[in-house]
């Protein structure tokens, strides 16, 4: 899979990609991440990238030449490149879809995307119409940009790209998996004193007694903490 991120704060990324499971997933060549810096794009002097808004108000708006420009010079090198297409082209915003894990599994099988990070007030709204072909918020508040979001979208996209966690069954086992949240999880010891003991089911050896403790936990944790993710069924 190939993810490009275009962004006004390109350096908030270095950090974050080159860590743990995503710059794992990266250097054993499951996914390709590529940051671009928007300013890079613009034809304007002092590199602005933003204008005020028409009709007035407060804050500014990202023009369409900077991210128009970015967005054909992606499409016309992947498709010179590899002879491909992007599948999608995500924006990131506070109104857009709220992002969940099963957006994250349906993106992590797709195979080319971008994701644009919003900035200031947001985009001059004929980019939505014309390039974005889908809208995403990480949750109901408002970030001061879209990095954090894109960020947050990236680690649960790539983490679930089949072979990218080491045991196969890690990511299946997740919460949110089967709209469900997991079961309560322990290691040793199995007696520590002023805290207890593992259930005793998990010490039993038995697999397949052990899995349905499991799917009855998850469900009970499901039902008593967000029964909504039952309803969405
Ligand atoms: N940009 C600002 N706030 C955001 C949010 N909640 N989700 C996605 N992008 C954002």
């Amino acid at each position: 899979m190939r993810i490009d991120i275009i962004s006004v704060l390109p350096e908030m990324f270095t950090g974050f990609l080159n860590e743990s499971i995503i710059g794992r997933a990266q250097r054993e060549g499951y996914v390709e991440i590529h940051i671009h810096n928007l300013r890079d794009y613009t034809k304007d002097k002092h590199k602005r990238v933003d204008d005020y808004p028409f009709g007035g108000g407060s804050g500014m708006i990202m023009q369409i030449q900077p991210i128009a420009d970015c967005i054909s010079h992606l499409q016309s090198t992947l498709l010179s490149s590899k002879g491909e297409s992007y599948d999608a082209v995500i924006y990131t915003s506070p109104d857009g879809n709220q992002f969940n894990q099963g957006m994250a599994n349906r993106m992590s099988q797709l195979r080319n995307i971008i994701i644009l990070c919003g900035h200031y007030k947001g985009i001059d709204h004929r980019i939505r119409e014309k390039l974005i072909t889908e809208e995403v918020s990480i949750g109901d508040y408002v970030l001061s940009g879209g990095e954090l979001a894109a960020a947050v979208m990236t680690d649960a996209i790539v983490r679930v790209i089949p072979g990218v966690l080491g045991d196969s069954q890690a990511a299946l086992d997740d919460c949110f998996m089967d709209n469900l949240l997991a079961p309560p999880i322990y290691t040793r010891p199995a007696h520590y004193d002023g805290f207890g003991d593992v259930p005793e089911i998990l010490l039993c050896g038995d697999p397949k007694k052990i899995r349905e403790w499991e799917i009855q936990k998850a469900l009970e944790r499901t039902l008593a903490l967000r029964p909504d993710l039952l309803e969405e069924q």
